[in-house]
């Protein structure tokens, strides 16, 4: 199947074209760059070995998304576009509410225009808020703290008002925890702009030595070293979680659907330090700071809703997701050759 890819040069988008590709089908990306480089799709071709359909656009350009939709008979499309900075949304929520929200709006006309009906799109563990219960289940309550929570919240439910007004539609929305790690070679993965606001990308720097120490925010939370806990999923796992959705979409025809994307498993900020330091074979000097406003303590999935319907369960463990980042971080990002 030819599948378009919005945001198709970011982090996750890039490792899902990936595993499209590998699978036999084919990725056509449309990015605006504007929060990845052009050299991503040099280095995703290498991976692929072969040439990788790329468009510029925004997706708020209805127009032209239609166009490329028609053009080049796009069977589906995966919806990764978008802003995704927490603390940025706050300061600046019209940026989010236009990009993720209207660039959503945007696509759903380009689709009903043009027939394409089937959809996949990254939604975030965020839309669960504060959790009641853990593991967060796929029914728990959903509620938005910040702007780029609320664009999340708010696509889902458009697109359940959609799905039910249009009743070929197929949609699927995927609940991503904590996406960490890299491809195996080194070729792409994370990349963010100035300092890391997450945990990952920011002991990697402090790893590479270009940052002193990490600053564990709490240490005090009602977990089993008092740091907070989160369920990082390795985003080749993640990627191939986007094929089983592809599949079952195929499979079970419309219907608006929502799985969580994790691997069950808590992991603490200390923790993951220490599987990074034995990973990369260098300290990770840490100081206690105070909570980060707005975090929780723990948030962790059940995994079993897509491990019985899609039939796709998390394969990779805390060290491959740690010795991934640190060879990207090696091979590409010390070199200076971000994604
Ligand atoms: P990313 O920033 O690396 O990728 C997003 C891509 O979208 C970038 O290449 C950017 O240039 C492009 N883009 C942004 N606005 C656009 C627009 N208006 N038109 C065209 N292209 C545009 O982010 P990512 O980590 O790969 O995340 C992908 C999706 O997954 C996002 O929707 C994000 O909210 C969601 N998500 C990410 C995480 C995470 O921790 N990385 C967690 C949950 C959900
Ligand atoms: N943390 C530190 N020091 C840091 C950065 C993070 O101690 O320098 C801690 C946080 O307090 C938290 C944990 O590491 O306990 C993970 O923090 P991240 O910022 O890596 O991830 P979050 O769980 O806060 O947020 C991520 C995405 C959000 C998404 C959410 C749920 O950034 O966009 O997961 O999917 F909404």
């Amino acid at each position: 199947m030819k599948v378009l890819l919005t945001g198709g040069a970011g982090y996750i988008g890039s490792h899902t074209a990936v595993a499209l590709c590998g699978a036999g089908h084919e990725a056509v990306l449309f990015d605006n760059f504007s929060n990845s480089r052009r050299d991503v799709v040099e280095r995703l071709e290498r991976i692929v070995g072969h040439r990788v359909a790329v468009v510029e656009g925004d997706v708020r350009d209805t127009g032209l998304l239609q166009r490329v939709l028609r053009d080049q008979e796009i069977g589906a499309v995966i919806h990764f576009a978008g802003l995704k900075s927490v603390g940025e949304s706050a300061e600046k929520p019209l940026e989010y509410y236009t990009n993720n929200l209207q660039g959503t709006l945007s696509l759903l006309a380009a689709m009903r225009a043009t027939g394409v009906d089937t959809l996949v799109f990254s939604s975030s563990a965020t839309v669960y808020g504060e959790p009641e219960y853990l593991p967060l289940d796929e029914a728990h309550p959903t509620s938005a703290t910040n702007p780029y929570g609320r664009t999340k919240l708010q696509i889902e439910e458009i697109l359940a008002d959609v799905g039910r007004a249009d009743a070929a539609l197929k949609i699927a929305c995927l609940r991503y925890f904590n996406p960490v790690g890299a491809h195996e070679s080194g070729l792409i993965g994370e990349s963010p702009n100035g300092i890391p606001n997450n945990l990952m990308p920011y002991i990697a720097q402090v790893a590479a030595g270009k940052l002193t120490h990490l600053n564990v925010f709490g240490a005090d939370y009602d977990t089993p070293d008092g740091t907070g806990v989160r369920d990082y999923i390795h985003v080749v796992d993640l990627a191939e979680g986007h094929l089983a959705a592809l599949e079952y979409l195929a499979e079970h025809g419309p219907g608006d659907y929502t799985f969580n994307l994790g691997t069950g498993h808590g992991t603490s900020v200390l923790q993951l330090a220490d599987a990074f330091a034995e990973a990369s074979g260098k300290a990770i000097p840490r100081k206690v700071a105070p909570r980060r406003p707005g975090d929780v303590a723990a948030c962790y999935a059940k995994t079993e809703k897509a491990r019985d319907e899609l039939g796709w369960t998390a394969k990779r463990g805390l060290a491959e997701m740690c010795e991934s980042t640190w060879r990207f971080q090696t091979q590409t990002l010390n070199q200076g050759t971000g994604a």
